[in-house]
């Protein structure tokens, strides 16, 4: 039996007290894969942004992050011990940075324009991926216009230095449905079985990624 991570859900990059920068990724992908492992009996953990769901099963272990630096704090702690990662979170590529004149922790309104200055985050699968330790497998996910979606996840393949990239069309953000290729280091494509429930496909991915 396996030592599983995987990662679920968005971001949220505050901008202030009260307001973030996010996005629609339910978690729903990556909470079926960690329920899924969990029940094909390989010691899992999940590590789970903000997101309304949760794992059925009990024997999924729970960290929690919001921001893209949480996560990557929580990376640093539980990716040594893993045998497989499994990228499914949709983590910010820029974050707001600290605006000046807050008042009291909040942006206060005026008759002005306002700019929102973007930083870049870290590309969180890359670190791992420069670090990794011989024998474990990173998996990333790539969410893509349909049309791009093979080439975009070879160049993330090679970009992030991961073994396997799940490509899949933009429609899967938020949806109860995927249909995804996974796009194999050596080139090779293997198309899931079609377009099914996220649990469904959970269950199809682990036992294909990790055979008993
Ligand atoms: N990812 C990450 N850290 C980031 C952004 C993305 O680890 N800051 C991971 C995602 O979890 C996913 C994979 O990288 O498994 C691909 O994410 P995606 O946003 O599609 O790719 P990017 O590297 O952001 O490339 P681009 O914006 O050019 O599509």
């Amino acid at each position: 039996m396996s030592s599983v991570l995987i990662t679920a859900g968005p971001t949220h990059e505050p901008i202030d007290a009260v307001r973030y920068l996010g996005n629609r990724s339910s978690g729903r992908m990556g909470i079926a894969m960690a329920d899924a492992a969990a029940a094909a009996g390989h010691t899992t953990t999940l590590l789970l942004g903000p997101s309304s769901l949760l794992p059925m099963s009990p024997a999924v272990r729970v960290h929690r992050f919001t921001t893209t630096s949480d996560l990557q704090s929580l990376l640093r702690v539980h990716v040594p011990a893993a045998d497989i990662l499994i990228m499914a979170a949709a983590v910010a590529d820029y974050r707001p940075k600290p605006l000046a004149a807050l008042s009291g922790g909040k942006f206060r309104r005026t008759d002005e324009k306002v700019t929102l200055e973007l930083e870049p985050t870290q590309d969180l699968l890359a670190e791992v991926g420069r670090n990794r330790k011989p024998g474990q497998i990173l998996i990333g996910f790539a969410l893509e216009p349909r049309d791009e979606m093979i080439e975009s996840a070879r160049r993330k393949l090679q970009k992030k230095n991961i073994d396997i990239c799940i490509a899949n069309p933009l429609e899967t953000m938020d949806a109860p449905e995927i249909e995804a290729v996974l796009v194999h280091k050596d080139g090779h494509l293997e198309s899931g079985p079609g377009r099914m429930k996220k649990e469904d496909f959970a269950t199809w991915a682990i036992a294909r990624l990790l055979p008993r």
